[in-house]
């Protein structure tokens, strides 16, 4: 039966792909390796105009849609033999995990639905490593795993998922060591860092990309959960450490006791743009590292982000070379 779906999935040879939250960082990285290797793209966005130096890649759509709409994503996918979702959220308006559970649950669900009804066969679907279901866990790591578990359960015989399973991303455009390489600037003197201890196995985004692409039309991926870590484990405070050196500021780095952590948690999240909430707080109680510290990833942190760290900051970049052609 399986073998049957396979042959079938691939006589459907896949030339356009609907890549949701395909503006992202992942997706930006994305979207012009699978962009160069031939297939057209059609990617998704609330805001099209913010995206549009995506338009430069001649075979890329960019279309402004509400994706939470299921009729819209019908017609996103009406021509598509592909569907990848990327969209994720760190942080949610409310604090009742609602806002988690719309994205990271409700529309994977009717992602799948939309895929079964327009008849697309493959789906590749960004989770988390650590997404867990259990009760004292964050909201976000609760979420992806539901989010997770729920496209497998739905794929049924003609739908092949692949989930993939990443420990915190680094590369140009991250939102992980840029943002602490602008606090680093910012905060002057004594940098109190909260969850110091958490270990994480950060992996270079050009290998999620080949991840990526590498499955789309890999029959052994059919149906895994994929997990992907780099080859080396940092505590945050090494990260921080390291992210500090790379941009050359002096800073003391004080890991807060974790009573402080909570504490810092607990009030950053009233502040504009949740800059460390509880949620993020109960995210970093638990490692984000392989089972067994085993590496799936070979690309080192050491050998890409001297590479966009040490200059200027990536958005900042972005940002200017926007103002300058007056398209801020
Ligand atoms: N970056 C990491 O370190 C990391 C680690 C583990 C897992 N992940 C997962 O990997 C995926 C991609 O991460 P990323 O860093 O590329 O994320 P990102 O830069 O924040 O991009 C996510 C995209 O999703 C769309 N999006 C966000 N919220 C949305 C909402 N409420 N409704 C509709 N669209 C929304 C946005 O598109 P528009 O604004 O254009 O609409 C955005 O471009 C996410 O699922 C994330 O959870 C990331």
């Amino acid at each position: 039966m399986w073998l049957q779906f396979a042959q079938e999935v691939f006589l459907t040879r896949i030339h356009k792909i609907c890549i949701v939250g395909g503006t992202g960082f992942v997706g930006r990285h994305l979207a012009p390796r699978l962009a160069r290797a031939g297939y057209n793209l059609r990617i998704p966005t609330r805001h099209a105009f913010r995206h549009r130096d995506l338009q430069v890649l001649p075979n890329l759509e960019l279309i402004e849609a509400d994706i939470h709409e299921e009729r819209t994503l019908g017609s996103l996918f009406a021509d598509c033999q592909a569907v990848i979702n990327l969209v994720g959220i760190l942080n949610e308006r409310g604090h009742d995990g609602s806002g988690f559970r719309r994205v990271h649950v409700d529309l994977p669900r009717k992602i799948v639905d939309t895929c079964h009804a327009k008849g697309v066969h493959r789906l590749l679907h960004m989770s988390a490593l650590g997404a867990e279901d259990t009760p004292e866990t964050s909201f976000y790591l609760r979420t992806k795993a539901e989010g997770e578990k729920l496209v497998h359960l739905m794929a049924g015989d003609n739908l092949a998922v692949t989930s993939f399973r990443p420990s915190v991303i680094f590369g140009p455009g991250d939102s992980f060591l840029n943002r602490f390489a602008k606090l680093l600037r910012v905060v002057p003197g004594v940098f109190p860092l909260a969850c110091a201890k958490a270990r994480f196995q950060p992996v270079y985004v050009g290998d999620v990309a080949n991840a990526f692409h590498f499955a789309l039309e890999d029959q052994n991926s059919f149906g895994e959960r994929l997990d992907l870590c780099g080859p080396r484990i940092y505590t945050l405070e090494e990260l921080v450490h390291y992210t500090a050196g790379l941009i050359g500021v002096k800073r003391l780095i004080v890991p807060l006791p974790d009573w402080m952590s909570r504490l810092q948690a607990s009030i950053l999240e009233y502040f504009p743009g949740k800059p460390f909430s509880l949620d993020n707080y109960r995210s970093l109680q638990k490692d984000s590292i392989c089972p067994e510290g085993v590496s799936t990833c070979p690309t080192a942190l050491e050998s890409i982000a001297p590479l966009y760290l040490g200059g200027e900051d990536w958005e900042d970049r972005l940002q200017r070379l926007r103002e300058q052609a007056r398209r801020t």
